[in-house]
């Protein structure tokens, strides 16, 4: 029997733990339920288990029967602030909380795998199961590691992956090398002279300010970068005023830059405070440019791709497992560990048509076997390597 057989005679157990989940999905280093089912889950199990890493986070090491590596499997945990759409009969019982992005789904998967890997320990060296707090925009994966993860519990290679309503049922997908966007988060801050609307020339207008500068940070990407060089700057948010009358004295602006190279991030910074400075000389106002690295670029080792995309094969056949090759310009926090630890990251296609991050987003539980005997598989091929 294979390893996906295994897994799929337990398949409505993975069901029932993927929809619990995602009835009672929890946002970002709030995951307490969820990290104490799967503490307690993979306890079940029989694996040592530490709890608390990066906050919310949880780790399991499952020793194989011989000496080998230490491969490292990643999943993460948490939902999103929405408002669940899908009158579904296992629909988020939280309101305004929702896993729209399937983490429910990959938590499971690593539970499934867990399971398997635990029964058989029929593999060379250690599985280092990674249960990540806080991926959405929040910094998990940097919380573990700041927390020690790869110091406690080293690792010679380690593999994630994501599921994907665009992509068909059961494809896996691989992309060697830069394969989705660093991003870093920006608030501007303009702050101008308040006054009477009815006496603008008495006030200094932060409104007029930010709104002008929202066209006018659309011209780094467009003329200052190389057209060849992908990068998005997006505003997001913008906040002022509270009365029909009243000049207010200051707006904010929020968003994000995308980026494949730091070069490109970098000088996307240094256009952006030199256009907030022309802007306040300009009007007299003050303007403040606060920018951050969110994620890093996820770059998969081109050899680890291959070992991913040789397992995925072996599971799904040649036409479903497939090297993609376009960029992505979302960003994922898995770039962070893959900095430390060389690894691959990949996407596992389920039906449905509805994308990730929305409130009518439907994960196909028929995907869970799949997912979890390709991350089962990446530790019995590669533990002895
Ligand atoms: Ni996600």
């Amino acid at each position: 029997m294979t390893a996906l057989d295994r897994i799929s005679a337990y398949a409505e157990e993975l069901t029932a733990i993927r929809r619990d989940l995602h009835e009672h999905p929890e946002l970002g280093f709030e995951e307490l339920r969820t990290s104490g089912i799967v503490a307690e889950t993979l306890r079940g199990f029989g694996i040592e288990v530490t709890t608390g890493v990066g906050k919310t986070g949880v780790v399991g090491v499952i020793r194989g029967n011989r000496p080998g590596r230490n491969i490292g499997l990643r999943a993460d945990m948490d939902a999103l602030p929405i408002q669940e759409q899908t009158n579904l009969p296992y629909a988020s019982k939280t309101p305004g909380v929702m896993h729209a992005c399937g983490h429910d789904a990959h938590t499971t998967m690593l539970l499934g795998a867990a399971r398997y890997l635990a029964e058989n320990r029929d593999f060379a060296g250690n599985a280092v199961l990674i249960f990540q707090p806080a991926e959405e925009g929040l910094g998990g994966a940097r919380a573990m590691i700041a927390d020690g993860l790869f110091q406690r519990f080293p690792c010679h290679e380690i593999y994630g992956l994501h599921n994907s309503p665009l992509d068909g049922p059961g494809e896996i997908g691989v992309k060697p090398g830069p394969a989705m966007a660093g991003a870093d988060f920006f608030d501007i801050t303009v702050t101008g002279k308040g006054g009477h609307a009815a006496r603008p020339e008495a006030a200094i207008d932060p409104l007029v300010i930010a709104s002008a500068l929202v066209g006018q940070l659309q011209t780094i990407v467009s003329r200052n970068l190389p057209p060849t060089t992908p990068a998005v700057l997006s505003i997001t948010q913008i906040h002022a005023g509270a009365a029909y009358n009243v000049i207010p004295e200051e707006a904010t602006l929020c968003g994000t830059v995308r980026y494949f190279d730091r070069e490109a991030s970098e000088l996307i910074g240094a256009r952006m405070a030199e256009i907030c400075d022309g802007f306040a000389r300009a009007h007299g106002a003050q303007i403040r440019l606060d920018r951050r690295n969110v994620f890093d670029v996820l770059v998969n080792s081109a050899a680890h791709a291959e070992h991913m995309l040789a397992a995925a094969r072996e599971l799904t056949g040649d036409g479903k497992s497939r090297q993609k090759d376009s960029l992505v310009m979302g960003s994922e926090d898995f770039a962070d560990m893959l900095r430390l630890v060389p690894g691959a990251y990949c996407t596992i296609g389920h039906s449905g048509d509805v994308p990730l991050h929305n409130a009518g987003f439907v994960l196909d539980d028929a995907i869970l076997p799949l997912g979890a005997a390709l991350l089962a598989r990446m530790v019995e091929t590669r533990g002895a390597a």
